[in-house]
């Protein structure tokens, strides 16, 4: 996949996704960037603007893929998808659904870190938007996405590894969950109010799921110069609350 981060400073940068090796003229608040040879973006070197500014060819984060997506909706942040793989058993042999595609911030990301992640939305204009944010960074290998809703799926009982659930009542989606996710499997949901955690953590109780933890993530950069460092002054603070269990046989025995 040829993605490159040509970076000057935090506030400069522009993430290139070329799917040919193609010449370039990039115009930035820095001066144009011109790519005459495709070796020129090998990652390592360094690129001069037509102002002498520095642009250094680097991969891309996750961070950096994440920050250049087209928003229609709410979306998932980095830090919040950052704590989900860690919370989770998902591998690279995971079979993952996520429910609620949105603008695909968090298939994006996961779809780095999994076998495949099948995601639904029931909104036509947010997957219109999410197909172009995936086709933008050229990862539709392991995804797929479908306009659909519980009531209009059939999938095979204990398919998945892991359901991902960013809508604001999961709990509707709980008898499902527990047809499609596999025995041992991680069921995750997102959402602002603690009410809907406590809603939701009741309902997906009742069906065959244990070991129940909420978590809050907050995340703050420090400002490093020269003669001062603090804490930068815009803090990610609450998002939403993350909720993770784990699917078991038959709770009610
Ligand atoms: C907050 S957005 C998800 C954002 C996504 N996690 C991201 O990071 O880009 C919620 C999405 O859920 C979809 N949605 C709402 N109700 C749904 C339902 N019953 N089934 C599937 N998707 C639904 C909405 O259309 C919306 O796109």
């Amino acid at each position: 996949m040829n993605n490159y981060l040509l970076w000057n400073s935090s506030e400069s940068s522009i993430l290139l996704n070329l799917q040919n090796k193609e010449k370039l003229e990039i115009n930035t608040h820095k001066g144009k960037i011109k790519i005459e040879n495709y070796q020129d973006l090998k990652y390592g070197n360094i690129l001069i603007s037509s102002t002498g500014k520095r642009f250094y060819v680097i991969p891309p984060t996750h961070k950096d893929k994440h920050s250049k997506i087209t928003r229609k909706t709410n979306t998932f942040t980095i830090k919040d998808l950052s704590i989900i793989l860690a919370y989770t058993s998902i591998t690279k042999e995971s079979l993952i659904l996520e429910i609620g595609t949105g603008s695909a911030a968090g298939t994006i990301f996961f779809s780095n870190f999994v076998k495949k992640i099948i995601s639904i939305d029931t909104n036509f204009y947010n997957l219109q938007n999410s197909y172009k944010n995936i086709n933008k960074l050229n990862l539709f290998d392991n995804i797929q996405i479908i306009l659909a809703n519980q009531d209009n799926l059939i999938f095979k009982e204990s398919i998945f590894d892991a359901i991902i659930i960013d809508l604001p009542e999961p709990e509707k989606y709980s008898k499902f969950c527990n047809y499609v996710l596999k025995s041992g499997g991680d069921l995750v949901f997102a959402v602002p109010n603690i009410e809907q955690v406590k809603n939701a953590r009741e309902k997906f109780s009742k069906e065959n799921f244990v070991y129940f933890r909420t978590v809050e993530i907050w995340l703050r950069e420090w400002l490093m110069r020269p003669s001062y460092c603090r804490p930068h002054h815009e803090m990610q603070a609450h998002s939403m609350f993350l909720t993770f269990c784990k699917k078991i046989n038959h709770k009610n025995i």
